[in-house]
């Protein structure tokens, strides 16, 4: 039994494991904090061992890169006075996986918020949601006072709502933002764990990975790698729109090949190509369809169109970011 587990005995509730794919969204009685810890138990506290839980998962960004979670953790936690930004600006104009995900499960993700800024040692968290995503604001404020009202946190979450900008979403723009600056990326060294918000040691994790991190805490890292690749363990998020029937977010294993998650989106074969990863991804041929799903095998979010007209959507892409430059 790791100290993970050992945690679970805190709980009011005991925890229930989802089984197959669907893990992060909640599926039925709304996203509001009982319903939450109905569903999925209390949540431990996060601590030191959390971090060799994540890392023994394998868990990695959710945010783009890949990225492996418990080094980023690793970074900050032997530093002085750490603060966590959860990132849901989700800049992307063809993504929703975050949006979704905050207003499905808004809990969910501040309970990681909670456990990465407990285990890292933080005094402050925060969470960054696009200005023009006031559904989305509306439900984190809504999560946060009910959290505030509960005493569910030790370190303290604050909101900040970003500019509607693609760029804003990089970690040291969003940094900079944060700083009173533009929402531009800035040169490094030094590091966002180096010297970030306020000058302080800053771990920036995509709300996603928090979601994550808030299962691991729950039900170890075994139960996280029963879905996904040995390479790649978990789920991910991906949305799926253009000429489908069924436009939306979909949950899949990693690793599962992209027909999957089409087949969900209800297209059987698709003989045109697919936007894969966005305004900056890349156009898959239809015989490309068997590939699989990896958090950083597809520039930015993890996800793909199958558009109606590949021309039509590569000019509406470069319009849109000549009209939310980075400024
Ligand atoms: C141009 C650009 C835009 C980005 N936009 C986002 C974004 O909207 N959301 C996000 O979480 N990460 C975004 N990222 C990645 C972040 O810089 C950072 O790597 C990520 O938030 C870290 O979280 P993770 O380790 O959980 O993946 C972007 C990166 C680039 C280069």
């Amino acid at each position: 039994m790791t100290d993970v587990t050992v945690a679970h005995a805190m709980g009011s509730e005991p925890p229930r494991a989802p089984s197959g794919a669907a893990r992060l969204l909640m599926p039925t009685g709304g996203a509001g904090l009982a319903a939450h810890v109905e569903r999925l138990g209390a949540r431990p506290f996060g601590s030191p061992p959390l971090i060799s839980e994540i890392a023994r998962s394998g868990l990695r960004g959710r945010g783009g890169a890949g990225f492996p979670t418990a080094v980023k953790l690793n970074a900050v936690a032997g530093r002085r006075n750490p603060i966590v930004v959860a990132n849901g600006t989700e800049g992307e104009p063809l993504s929703a996986k975050d949006k979704t995900l905050l207003l499905r499960s808004p809990h969910l993700v501040l309970d990681g918020l909670a456990l990465v800024a407990e285990a890292v040692g933080a005094s402050v968290s925060v969470v960054c949601i696009d200005r023009s995503a006031t559904r989305v604001a509306s439900a984190v404020e809504g999560a946060l006072a009910e959290r505030r009202a509960a005493g569910s946190d030790r370190v303290a979450q604050e909101i900040r709502l970003t500019p509607t900008r693609y760029v804003v979403g990089e970690e040291t723009a969003l940094i900079h933002w944060l700083n009173g600056g533009d929402a531009k990326p800035t040169t490094t060294p030094p590091r966002p764990f180096e010297r970030g918000m306020g000058g302080r040691p800053t771990v920036v994790l995509n709300v996603e990975t928090l979601a994550q991190v808030a299962l691991v805490a729950r039900f170890g890292a075994e139960w996280f790698c029963r879905a996904g690749t040995p390479e790649e363990p978990g789920t991910v998020l991906m949305t799926v729109g253009g000429a489908v029937s069924r436009p939306g977010v979909y949950e899949v294993g990693l690793g599962s090949p992209l027909t999957t998650v089409l087949g969900s989106a209800g297209v059987a074969e698709t003989s045109v190509a697919v936007l894969l990863g966005g305004y900056f991804g890349t156009w898959m041929p239809a015989t490309g369809m068997r590939s699989r799903c990896t958090t950083c095998g597809s520039p930015g979010r993890s996800f793909w169109l199958p558009p109606k007209s590949p021309t039509g959507n590569t000019s509406s892409s470069i319009r849109n970011i000549g009209n939310t430059g980075p400024g």
